[in-house]
């Protein structure tokens, strides 16, 4: 993007959340956009930005932010009229309505919520995987209802799935199509938002349940490592070499970072060697990085060598959380190899993908 070219002004829905917070501080200083518009409940509405939010970053919030007035999420709401795109960090209870009204007003909107991810028509974009289901947004604007000129709806994933599914892509890319994916996660506290699980619950404890997120990351994995369909109209699922994945998911006492522990089995005769697929995690690339856009990491994936790695604490802020963390290759006695991988759930698990879906829609020509 020229530096000429004047800075897209941007709304954040959910500001006051987990992945607001994080919007907000990858934002403040962004190259291409400029936070114009904060939107949250009505409970926070009406306020500035610094007393109603339980701001939980590191970093303290960004000077010209602390003043801004919280807007209720509705598109004729101050500032978000003059905003070109939305960032949603919204409740899935509330996201539906509100990012479709903010659509429906011509607006550009980057969801987390799970609300449409499985529309056949919204793109479902992990940055460093599928850009190529971009352009199915064109069809969207013609064929959701309303049709729209210029507002249209990209999603990115799941966070837990967004960690598995860049090593997934990895393989495929160097060895074909996989055949079976077990995927074992340990999740952290963070993922559940602002307060998340009680402290009695999650110390010294392992919760073995969070509500649909095995289904998420067995729906999703193959919307996003499928192609879109010849027409250009919508999204083949995998459907050339169905994907089978089981999921178990787990919550587990740590801030931030999803760990997953994978398991897979090529459709491959001979399956690479591990050497094979060391090199194929390392060298592997993508658009983001091509496009040279400003979230890229310099490495999609990185490798790990040490017997005990990734580990959230150690590892979660590589690349400023935009990469994955991959480590412990190794045979699997019944599968044809296993490895853990680590995503910061609230970066590339969320706040990361949408800026970097939203920096690569600006240099292909989706946002002008
Ligand atoms: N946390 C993660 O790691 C993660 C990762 C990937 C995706 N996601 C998804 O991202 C979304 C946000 O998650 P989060 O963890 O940031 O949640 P959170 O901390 O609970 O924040 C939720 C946000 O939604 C706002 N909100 C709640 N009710 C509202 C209403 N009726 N109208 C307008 N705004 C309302 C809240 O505003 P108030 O402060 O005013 O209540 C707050 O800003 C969810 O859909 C989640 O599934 C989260």
């Amino acid at each position: 993007m020229p530096n000429s070219h004047p800075k897209i002004k941007v709304g954040v829905l959910g500001a006051t959340g987990t992945v607001g917070q994080r919007f907000i501080q990858l934002l403040a200083t962004h190259p291409y956009f400029v936070i114009h518009a904060l939107g949250a409940s009505s409970r926070s509405a009406g306020q500035e930005y610094a007393q109603v939010t339980k701001w939980k970053l590191a970093t303290p919030i960004p000077v010209f932010v602390r003043r801004m007035i919280v807007q209720e999420c509705k598109p004729d709401a101050e500032g978000f009229s003059e905003c070109g795109v939305v960032f949603s960090g919204l409740d899935h209870d509330v996201a539906g309505d509100i990012e479709f009204a903010f659509r429906a007003a011509e607006l550009i909107v980057f969801s987390n919520a799970k609300n449409y991810r499985r529309d056949p028509v919204v793109p479902l974009m992990v940055p460093l995987v599928n850009p190529h289901h971009l352009p199915v947004v064109r069809h969207q604007q013609t064929t959701l209802s309303p049709p729209t000129k210029k507002g249209y709806i990209v999603t990115n994933a799941n966070c837990s799935t967004t960690g598995v599914v860049v090593p997934l892509a990895a393989l495929e890319k160097a060895f074909g199509p996989l055949e079976t994916v077990m995927v074992t996660t340990l999740q952290a506290i963070s993922g559940a938002g602002y307060p998340g699980v009680s402290s009695l619950d999650i110390m010294d404890n392992v919760v073995p349940y969070i509500g649909s997120e095995e289904e998420k990351i067995e729906w999703e994995t193959s919307k996003i490592l499928g192609g879109v369909n010849d027409d250009g109209k919508g999204f083949d699922h995998h459907a050339h070499a169905p994907l089978k994945i089981s999921a178990n998911c787990n919550r587990v006492p740590v801030i931030d970072g999803h760990t997953a522990c994978v398991s897979v089995k090529f459709r491959r005769e001979t399956p690479p060697s591990l050497e094979d697929i060391r090199k194929a995690f390392a060298d592997y690339t993508c658009e983001a990085q091509t496009l040279g856009v400003p979230s890229a990491p310099p490495q999609a994936i990185v490798v790990h060598d040490a017997p005990d790695r990734p580990q959230p604490r150690l590892d979660r802020d590589l690349h400023n959380g935009a990469c994955v963390s991959v480590g412990r290759i190794r045979p699997c006695g019944v599968l044809d190899v296993k490895f853990v991988c680590l995503v910061d759930n609230v970066r590339l698990g969320a706040a990361t993908s949408s800026i970097m879906n939203a920096e690569i829609a600006v240099e292909r020509g989706y946002i002008v």
